[in-house]
């Protein structure tokens, strides 16, 4: 549902979505969230990515008009939240980290009475109220009471309900936290989808891998204050440090003999690891030599820094405390690229 009475605020070539300004919170003596600033432009895919007590759920309920800012401005679309708290809330959706549906009542009635909450009329709320329990895999069990839903289908039908006025913002605070690989895998989807439908999505995370995957940008917040903000490749290239080449080679060479290629060179079970500054010329010097030795090569991967190295080393945690944190990806640090 457009709002016409919300102006669009521009940054340049790009229309601002959501902007904080020196946003702060504060309970009693302690600053949960210090002067955070940021934008995000109308379209983008955007993740705060932080441990617990990070500050996230802090930063959406100020930037979404649950939480009054000890200190600076929060803005959708140019608005003020503060000053213009109905015009925003037209416009965004919001699935916060606890469901808010309510038990009771079935996902029919959960959903009609969110969008009564957003003033959409009938009609027009019954057939969209339709469409999304099918995308969300709940039609056949829209007349059960919520009550007996899984944890699962509970987000499922929170992300609905904060999609019935058809918001051109959503934020979404741990979406997947504490769900099955499917769920996870349906409600990434469908976001993905709504965002590549021009919705702008704020998400927080402590899922490093969900972060990388999904957004275009991202921020990562530690101990209340923004540390870093980029998209997922840029914060790996700033965070340096060599590239790594893992090569497989058939029959398997000395460590000796691929030293012709670079000194800086490990053995690692039935495969080698190059470290290099320039990727291109040691994969075309490894070929070089393959081919002059008559070796097979079974398989090259480029291993670049994660996502996961840039926030341990701006969070300063370590990788146990990450580990602890379930930030470790299933399939191990380094990620390869083919
Ligand atoms: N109402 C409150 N009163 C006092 N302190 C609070 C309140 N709400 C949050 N805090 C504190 O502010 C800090 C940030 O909390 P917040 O919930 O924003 O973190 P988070 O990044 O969302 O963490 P999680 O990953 O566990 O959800 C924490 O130290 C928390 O204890
Ligand atoms: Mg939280």
């Amino acid at each position: 549902m457009k709002n016409e009475n919300v102006c669009e605020a521009v940054d340049g070539e790009l229309k601002v979505a959501i902007e904080a300004r020196d946003l702060t919170k504060q309970y009693g003596e302690f600053t949960a969230v210090n002067d955070l600033n940021l934008k995000v432009f109308d379209g983008e895919f955007f993740g705060l990515l932080g441990p617990n007590g990070a500050g996230k759920t802090t930063t959406v309920k100020m930037l979404t008009g649950l939480s009054k800012p000890t200190k600076g401005e929060a803005l959708i679309m140019g608005a003020n939240i503060m000053e213009r708290p109905l015009d925003v809330k037209r416009i965004i959706g919001v699935v916060p980290e606890v469901s808010n549906i309510y038990v009771e009542m079935t996902a029919w009635e959960n959903l009609i009475f969110a969008a009564e909450l957003y003033d959409v009329p009938r009609g027009e709320a019954v057939e969209r109220i339709k469409m999304l329990l099918e995308v969300f895999g709940l039609y056949e069990r829209r007349h059960d009471k919520s009550a007996n839903f899984s944890k699962g289908m509970r987000r499922r039908l929170t992300i609905a309900m904060a999609l019935v006025h058809n918001p051109r913002v959503l934020f979404l605070d741990e979406p997947t936290s504490g769900l099955d690989v499917q769920s996870t895998r349906n409600i990434r989807e469908v976001v993905r989808r709504l965002n590549r439908d021009g919705v702008t999505v704020f998400m927080t995370t402590h899922f490093i891998d969900e972060a990388d995957n999904l957004c275009n940008r991202v921020g990562i917040i530690n101990k209340g204050q923004l540390v870093a903000l980029d998209t997922p490749e840029r914060l790996k290239q700033k965070i340096g440090g060599r590239v790594s080449i893992e090569v497989s080679l058939q029959p398997i060479p000395s460590l000796e003999e691929l030293k012709e290629v670079s000194s800086d060179v490990m053995k690692t079970g039935d495969k080698f690891i190059v470290y290099t500054e320039n990727p291109s010329i040691t994969i075309s010097e490894l070929i070089k030599l393959a081919n002059a030795k008559e070796w097979k090569i079974i398989s090259v991967k480029t291993l670049t820094p994660s996502l996961e190295d840039v926030f341990v080393k701006l969070t300063g945690l370590t990788a146990v405390d990450v580990e602890r944190l379930e930030l470790i990806r299933p399939s191990g640090r380094g990620r390869g690229r083919e």
